[in-house]
């Protein structure tokens, strides 16, 4: 998951800056608020929402195979997890390696603190014997700074089709954090939603119940809530939209009237036109032959490539060349 919390300063300033661009947009980084994280929830547990369920059918069915590579190195590792969240599919890694006895150190990086807690304390109470190293901070950060390098193999985790809600270029970027970030030998396992029936990705961004329009909405109702603004949530409607040749699923909240918007703690208003849209989230759907153009950017080269039954996800293995 993107970054969930944000001190007032750079809230402010971002909703001013995204305010104020032509076309405007806001960062779905700031979706995760406590509201936020609940809707994440109930999301992925929604019937059109697959890409949970698919990558914890791949965690579950091939786990050992995921994990043969670092194991056969047969020397103490460190698991490291980017956007560790709450922690439901590395669990079943984590299980797996207790159960050998493997000797391994697990650093789940966040840069939410309480999800950190929450995840610390689940883990202490059903594997006690499992070394935990939490670390607060966000994925690039993390990658700059890697306090885990000891010298030991690493594998760094970065599930949950998170690189997706990344524009190209800010995707590429977090891989050139990766290239900088480990060594020869590391291994790195992606996980990537796939191009795939359109109406099926659609669907996935656009549910029955309305959901996802709460959770895009929420974006608005935070402002209100935080920077003491007055938008009628009413009157902006959620777009999801896909475009299956760059594979961008890009959600939109678009306004039904025009209006003014005053956002207090700016000190200013802002005007709307009528259908004027907010682009609020990217969500990419990746080729095969994408996933492996970006690895070699980063100087990876794939290992295996770990589907489901459908081909819907993939959870990709890289290894640094
Ligand atoms: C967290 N991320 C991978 C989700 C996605 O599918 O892009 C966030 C999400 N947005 C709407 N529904 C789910």
């Amino acid at each position: 998951m993107t970054a969930k919390n944000s001190d007032f300063g750079s809230f402010a300033q971002d909703v001013l800056l995204g305010l104020s661009s032509n076309p405007k947009t806001l960062s779905s980084k700031y979706f995760y608020d406590a509201k936020g994280d609940k809707l994440f929830q109930q999301i992925m547990a929604l019937p059109e929402y697959y890409l949970t369920r698919k990558e914890y059918e791949i965690l579950k069915s091939k786990h050992e195979l995921i994990l043969a590579s670092i194991l056969s190195q047969d020397k103490p590792f460190n698991l490291v997890e980017l956007g560790a969240g709450d922690g439901m599919k590395t669990k079943i890694l984590l299980r797996y390696l207790t159960q050998l006895n493997i000797d391994f150190t697990y650093y789940p990086v966040d840069f939410s603190g309480s999800v950190l807690e929450e995840l610390e304390e689940s883990l202490l109470e059903e594997l006690p014997e499992l070394v935990v190293n939490p670390i607060q901070d966000t994925y690039r950060n993390s990658l700059k700074k890697q306090v885990w390098e000891d010298g030991r193999p690493n594998l760094i985790l970065f599930m949950g089709a998170n690189l997706g809600n990344f524009g190209v270029d800010e995707a590429k970027n977090i891989i050139d954090h990766l290239r900088v970030g480990t060594k020869k030998g590391d291994l790195v396992l992606i996980g990537f939603d796939l191009k795939k029936n359109p109406q099926t990705i659609l669907d996935a961004y656009h549910d029955n119940v309305g959901v996802t329009r709460e959770f895009n909405l929420n974006l608005l109702d935070r402002i209100n809530r935080e920077l003491d603004a007055d938008f009628d949530r009413d009157s902006f409607v959620h777009w999801p939209t896909y475009d299956p040749v760059s594979g961008e699923c890009r959600s939109y909240l678009v306004s039904l009237t025009a209006q003014q918007v005053a956002i207090g703690a700016l000190n200013q208003t802002f005007d709307f036109k009528a259908f004027e849209s907010i682009f609020t989230e990217i969500s990419k759907k990746y080729s095969l032959s994408e996933i492996e153009h970006l690895a070699s950017l980063g100087g990876f080269e794939v290992k295996e490539n770990f589907m489901d039954s459908e081909g819907y996800f993939a959870d990709v293995l890289w290894v640094k060349k």
